[in-house]
């Protein structure tokens, strides 16, 4: 049946529930993404098929409908995303799509203020997305804030690599005393019954390394991740390494994390057991990773790049539930615009001191640092008050206010996972 079509409203969208059909879902990936982007073969079918099974049960799945067709859908990961040693819910956003007919006429706009409210209403302080263009997002409050890199060097220098520096390595600097000295446990292959542990190692070594941005997913995703036959994980009590084999000799490193020096030695030295026979390894790892400065030559290059953009959907919530710096002191009056998300509008006194931040209203203030919902996403993410009063993304304020921000907010934040 041909489907005819103006304009699409916030009525025509709704969210996906076990009952709708899979096969037009599907079909819309298929024409957006090519085919590779669904699945290879009938087994990843199936399991790309589960995977979407369970996003849908867990209503995380949205589509717009015209005459009682999809035309367009978007759904979200359920993530945990790690800001200088704490946690916070993240909607990961990703395949949103709309079939190429409807495209250019406002489709992908109402589906998107529609998943922004329902990420609000299920609590998200923090929403993430990779975008393939960035207009739609930027105007529902989504901006640049962090990057996703890849490094890659030659197998055979990760075989030798730097002994510990004796007098420069104090003892337990880095979590070998809070890992509970666990290190010396054997590692194990990691099945998807693990994925709980997994997260939890995970977690525990971003923790403790007070990185920003990455994050990890849900158990059911995880152990979908595990499941895959062709990657091979290793389970330590504080690390963890993802790997595959990719297309012409080389190894990618999917995830290589632990909370201990000797850990990620011992990590990194199965990925180079591969020496043999693989050329290169291509890991994703952040800009300040470790492997920097484990290697004897300066074999780590970064081979791919690209950045995400993240949302504060409720912006008091994303202040208050991530760390900060210990030595971080700010009070300013902040006034923000946020045209999708009117709660997160209006004057706003920001604290922060000892390592926490509040948000709360606050009555007046002459010239108060201004900011939209995209530059306190840039900001949020780590980049300095400077680039975003140069990108108009900031205005008012003063320098010293800055130089405070950039103090409690600043540094790279990075993913370790595309989505
Ligand atoms: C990208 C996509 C989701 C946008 O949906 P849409 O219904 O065509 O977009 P809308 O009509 O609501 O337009 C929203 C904004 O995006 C812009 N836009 C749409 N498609 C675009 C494109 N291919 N390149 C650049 N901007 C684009 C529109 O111009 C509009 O911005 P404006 O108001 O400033 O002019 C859709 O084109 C699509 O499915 N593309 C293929 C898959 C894809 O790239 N998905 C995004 C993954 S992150």
């Amino acid at each position: 049946m041909a489907t005819h079509l103006t304009s699409l409203s916030s009525a025509d969208v709704r969210e996906l529930t076990t009952g709708d059909d899979l096969d037009p879902l599907i079909d819309l990936a298929r024409r957006a993404f090519g085919p590779g982007a669904v699945a290879e073969g009938p087994a990843a079918e199936d399991r790309r098929r589960d995977t979407i099974g369970a996003a849908v049960a867990d209503q995380r799945v949205y589509g717009a409908f015209a005459d009682g067709q999809m035309v367009a859908s978007a759904s979200w990961h359920d993530m945990r995303q790690w800001w200088h040693g704490r946690s916070i819910a993240m909607a990961g956003v990703a395949a949103v799509m709309v079939a190429p007919e409807f495209r250019g006429r406002g489709v992908g706009r109402t589906l998107m203020t529609e998943v922004l409210a329902a990420i609000a209403r299920r609590g998200y302080p923090l929403s993430v997305l990779y975008p393939a263009t960035t207009p739609i997002y930027r105007s529902l409050g989504w901006e640049m804030a962090g990057g996703f890199s890849v490094v890659s060097l030659p197998a055979r220098s990760l075989r030798s690599l730097l002994t510990p520096d004796i007098s420069r390595n104090t003892q337990g600097t880095l979590a070998d005393e809070q890992a509970g000295g666990l290190h010396a446990a054997p590692f194990a292959r990691a099945t998807p019954d693990d994925a709980a542990a997994v997260i939890e190692v995970i977690g525990r070594a971003h923790e403790l390394a007070r990185q920003h941005g990455p994050a990890t997913r849900d158990v059911a995703s995880t152990a979908a991740w595990l499941a895959d036959p062709s990657l091979y994980a290793y389970l330590a009590p504080d690390g963890f390494l993802a790997y595959r084999w990719g297309q012409s000799h080389d190894i990618r490193v999917e995830r290589i994390v632990a909370a201990s020096e000797r850990t990620l030695r011992e990590l990194w030295s199965i990925v180079a057991s591969h020496s043999s026979t693989a050329d290169t390894v291509a890991a994703r790892v952040g800009p300040a990773d470790p492997v920097f400065w484990l290697t004897r030559e300066p074999d780590p290059h970064i081979s791919f790049q690209e950045m995400w953009m993240l949302r504060l959907v409720d912006v008091p919530a994303a202040v208050e539930s991530r760390g900060f710096p210990m030595s971080a002191q700010v009070s300013l009056p902040l006034f923000i615009q946020d045209d999708a998300r009117e709660t997160n509008s209006g004057l706003w006194e920001l604290a922060i001191t000892g390592g926490r931040g509040t948000l709360v209203p606050h009555p007046e203030a002459t010239r108060p640092l201004t900011i939209g919902a995209r530059g306190l996403a840039a900001l949020y993410g780590g980049t300095p008050m400077a680039s975003l009063r140069q990108a108009g993304l900031a205005t008012g304020g003063d320098p010293v206010a800055d130089s405070e921000l950039d103090g409690a907010f600043g540094g790279a934040s990075y993913l370790l996972d595309n989505f």
